[in-house]
């Protein structure tokens, strides 16, 4: 079966959700906010799912119209062929909706509306006079309202993709594991550069960094939504994407990635590094990570090139605040102290690159949740290329 798909993702890093998608080689429908459609079938959901590091969640597009009345709602979502979508048994619900500039806003009564028009029309469509048996699998429908246009979804994930499974155990304010793979993906680094994060908290930007290096899918060890069901999404389809998923990890060679690969999480709280240790055993790459114990003020390193990735503190914990400046002016000083790196943060603090004394190349505005938050990033050099080095 042809799909439209629908990957939701951070607002404003849509293109990178984009090139995930197009390097899986599926085709591109749309790029709007926070939101980017391709074309696919039921391989194509699997995969999604298993594969996407920056995507929030993979909905089949049920239908997406205008509706500027209760009525229009609820004509325009029974003429979904939602029996096409739907066994007898779903247990069908809208588990979420929202609505932005568009005359129907609350939220209560789209969920509400929707879910009796589909109702209505599976009551129909399966001959039940009464209620619908609702003993299968979950069905959960997304919905979003934005200036009128109703675009209802089928969710396939579930639990939202940013939980790959591996992080038991955190920190106060860690960043989800899709931005931190989004930034990640903003750079230039790649496994043949070493990569630090100074302030590596539970060690999410090491350790989705390690899973890239080693072709680690961020579904492999997850199951989803949509593996429950039976008839639209197959069972075989799901287990050729984990197979998929897992050949190609099982084609790196760990001993020599392990030999070569330099990430590095530090942090001076000594249970931070503790749980971050724990989350990497759990991600399967506890081997690719060296994790301690240390200060920013010992930030060091031998050898040039290299990169920090990082989110250090910006006064999310009391009492906090005051030691911002002096914090960001160390970093800035151990960042000035490394040899050709490059160094990427983000950050709500508003006075991060006074205090780092320096202004980035390259900032970016990024939404943390609701939060406003900053992506700088501070241009190193480039290692010269081997014929360049020999002569
Ligand atoms: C915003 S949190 C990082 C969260 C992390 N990105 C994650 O996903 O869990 C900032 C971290 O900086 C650490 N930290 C604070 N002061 C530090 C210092 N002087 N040197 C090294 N780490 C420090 C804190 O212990 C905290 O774990």
């Amino acid at each position: 079966m042809e799909f439209e798909l629908v990957a939701p993702c951070h607002f404003g890093l849509e293109a990178c959700t984009k090139k995930e998608i197009s390097g899986l080689g599926y085709e591109i429908s749309s790029v709007t906010d926070g939101r980017v459609c391709f074309r696919g079938d039921e391989l194509s959901v699997c995969r999604a799912n298993i594969g996407l590091r920056t995507a929030e969640r993979i909905l089949i597009k049920a239908d997406e119209f205008k509706a500027e009345t209760w009525d229009e709602l609820f004509e325009g979502t029974r003429a979904v062929a939602w029996e096409e979508l739907l066994p007898r048994d779903a247990r069908v619900w809208v588990a979420n909706a929202t609505s932005v500039k568009s005359k129907l806003f609350s939220t209560r009564d789209l969920q509400r509306i929707i879910q009796k028009a589909v109702v209505t029309r599976l009551q129909a469509a399966y001959g039940i006079s009464g209620r619908l048996p609702m003993d299968g699998a979950d069905y959960p429908l997304r919905v979003s309202v934005y200036k009128d246009q109703v675009l209802i979804g089928l969710d396939t994930s579930g639990d939202s993709l940013h939980k790959r499974g591996y992080r038991k155990h955190t920190v106060k304010a860690p960043i989800t594991e899709t931005l931190a793979a989004a930034l990640i993906m903003l750079t230039p680094w790649n496994r043949d550069r070493i990569l630090i994060d100074p302030f590596c908290g539970s060690g999410t930007f090491v350790i989705e960094a390690a899973m890239m290096a080693a072709s680690i899918a961020p579904g492999m060890e997850r199951d989803f939504t949509a593996t429950a069901w039976q008839g639209l999404i197959g069972r075989r389809c799901w287990m050729d994407a984990y197979d998929e998923a897992r050949d190609r990890a099982w084609a790196v060679d760990r001993a020599g990635l392990s030999e070569s690969l330099s990430i590095q999480g530090y942090d001076i709280d000594e249970e931070a590094v503790r749980f971050a240790r724990q989350n990497a055993e759990l991600a399967g790459v506890s081997d690719l990570i060296h994790f301690q114990r240390r200060d920013i003020r010992e930030l060091s390193h031998q050898k040039p090139y290299g990169f920090i990735i990082t989110n250090p503190p910006y006064g999310e914990r009391i009492g906090e605040r005051e030691e911002l400046p002096e914090l960001y002016r160390i970093l800035g000083e151990r960042y000035r102290g490394l040899r050709d790196w490059s160094m990427y943060l983000i950050t709500a603090y508003e006075d991060a690159q006074r205090y780092i004394g320096r202004s980035a190349d390259k900032n970016r505005k990024i939404y943390s949740g609701m939060m406003k938050t900053y992506f700088y990033s501070y241009l190193g050099g480039k290692p010269p290329k081997r014929g360049e080095a020999d002569r």
